[in-house]
């Protein structure tokens, strides 16, 4: 029977059964190649569908927890759920020169009893060798494979058997049995999907580590993410020290934990006590400032929200946000409107989260309303009143979990103000820190311009 071919795109993953100049889903430009159907075992397959096979009830699978390996690297192994389960997958993404070959290396150097072997499509083995030695590695634990074929990598791994492998980076692998070029679509999905294959098959860990495009999702295709345990991103501005590790997926610990890492001269150092590390500390405070308490995973975390609102009197007027969804301040710009009598609409908005951190939570809400009000109006919030709250469509201010854990951080902090929402507010005073309880966002803007206006 044959088969009518199909298209993918190349740079959305979207299948077509008609080839065309441009891309009808993402609208990219020659980007549609004809994908060849990959034989999966050949008759085996049909033979397979006609067998049946054992079910099992549940109550006799083994349950127990499959012990982890400690990989030496606290906040790697936070992130990991506490540390890495053995056989499992861990696709690992970031932009280039965030870390991610680095924190790999080191975590490969910790785990010298295992067998490992790292294998390198990006760097030359001389490359590899030098950043060792910056590191004060010992060489003599890393075992190293620069290929850039599949069918080479796998014919290794059968011969040597090792025990932890990490591919650096799935992008630069290639089968040859497909035409194109490495890194596209359906390359990606090939290398990786036989990689994992044969990881579950013999029970070896895989890291993968898959570059991130510009606009911050892995570059191929979205079943990357589908095929592996845990899918982990570091985050950070590369011309600052810290970075954020954050597990998006996770089949064997909680996502959204958050692990803290300081690049130095000699590699990446765990941070364990992060809470204070994304403040900006200006000598003196600025218009459109705010600092809030996010709580990402199991710690909270102080951030500072950035909002600069500048006069544009043409009809172009641009919402640009960092570190939180651009949707999301679309929606808060039109309630701040609708329900707090604050127009912004020949006003350029930008909003930025300091240290290059995400916020995926919206208990950022309401300090981006705070930030972009206070620079609106270009008056200065003092550096003691700390915020969170969720805004709804209807212009309340409901509540975030874990408020009084992050009251409790603030006031640790030295934070003396907290403007929250009602439904947040303590049932006994937590010392140092008077709270203001609201719960419209009418409340919150009256009461920030009662105080801090000029
Ligand atoms: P790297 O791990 O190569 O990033 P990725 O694999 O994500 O592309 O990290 C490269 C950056 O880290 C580079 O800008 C130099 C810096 N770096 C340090 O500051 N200290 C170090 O000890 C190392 C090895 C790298
Ligand atoms: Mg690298």
């Amino acid at each position: 029977m044959s088969k009518a071919p199909q298209y993918q795109c190349d740079a959305c993953g979207q299948t077509f059964s008609k080839w065309s100049g441009q891309c009808p889903d993402c609208h990219a430009w020659n980007t549609l190649e004809e994908i060849r159907s990959i034989q999966v075992g050949g008759k085996t397959k049909s033979l397979a569908r006609k067998q049946s096979t054992q079910v099992t009830p549940l109550s006799e699978i083994d349950s127990t927890e499959q012990p982890r390996i400690d990989t030496q690297l606290h906040e790697l192994d936070r992130v990991l759920g506490g540390g890495i389960v053995n056989g499992s997958v861990v696709l690992l993404g970031g932009s280039p020169g965030i870390g991610k070959s680095t924190l790999l290396i080191q975590m490969l150097a910790a785990l010298y009893e295992y067998p490992t072997l790292y294998i390198s499509g990006e760097e030359s083995a001389q490359q590899i060798s030098m950043r060792a030695e910056r590191l004060s590695l010992n060489k003599e634990n890393i075992r190293l494979l620069s290929s850039v074929s599949l069918e080479e990598v796998l014919a290794t791994l059968e011969k040597i058997k090792p025990k932890l492998v990490v591919v650096d980076s799935i992008q630069t692998l290639a089968s040859e049995e497909l035409s194109s070029a490495p890194g596209s679509v359906s390359q990606v999905r090939e290398c990786a999907g036989q990689l994992v294959q044969f990881a579950k098959n013999t029970d070896t860990t895989l890291f993968v580590v898959g570059h991130i495009t510009k606009e911050g999702t892995l570059a191929g295709p979205r079943v990357l993410e589908h095929m592996v345990d845990t899918v982990l991103y570091f985050e950070g501005d590369s011309s600052d020290r810290f970075r954020l590790l954050r597990a998006t997926k996770n089949r064997f610990g909680a996502v959204n934990e958050l692990g803290v890492f300081v690049m130095q001269e000699n590699g990446l150092k765990g941070v364990k006590n992060p809470s204070a590390l994304f403040l900006s500390h200006h000598q003196t405070p600025a218009a459109g400032s705010v600092v809030m308490v996010t709580r990402e995973g199991t710690r909270p975390l102080l951030v500072e929200v950035q909002a600069l609102v500048d006069d544009n009197p043409s009809n172009n007027t641009r919402r640009l946000a960092q570190g939180i969804e651009q949707n999301r301040l679309s929606m808060l710009l039109a309630v701040m409107h609708k329900h707090g009598g604050i127009s912004l609409h020949n006003e350029d908005v930008f909003i930025n989260i300091v240290g290059g951190v995400r916020v995926h939570e919206p208990a950022v809400d309401l300090p981006i309303l705070m930030a972009t009000l206070s620079s609106f109006r270009d008056f200065i919030l003092p550096r003691e009143l700390v915020m969170f709250g969720e805004i709804g469509l209807a212009g309340e201010i409901r509540p975030v979990p874990n408020g009084q854990e992050r009251l409790r951080e603030a006031a640790k902090h030295g934070f003396k103000f907290a403007l929250i929402a009602s439904a947040n507010a303590p049932k006994e005073d937590i010392q140092g820190l008077a709270v203001i309880a609201v719960s419209r966002l009418s409340d919150a803007i009256d009461w920030i311009l009662n105080n801090y206006a000029r």
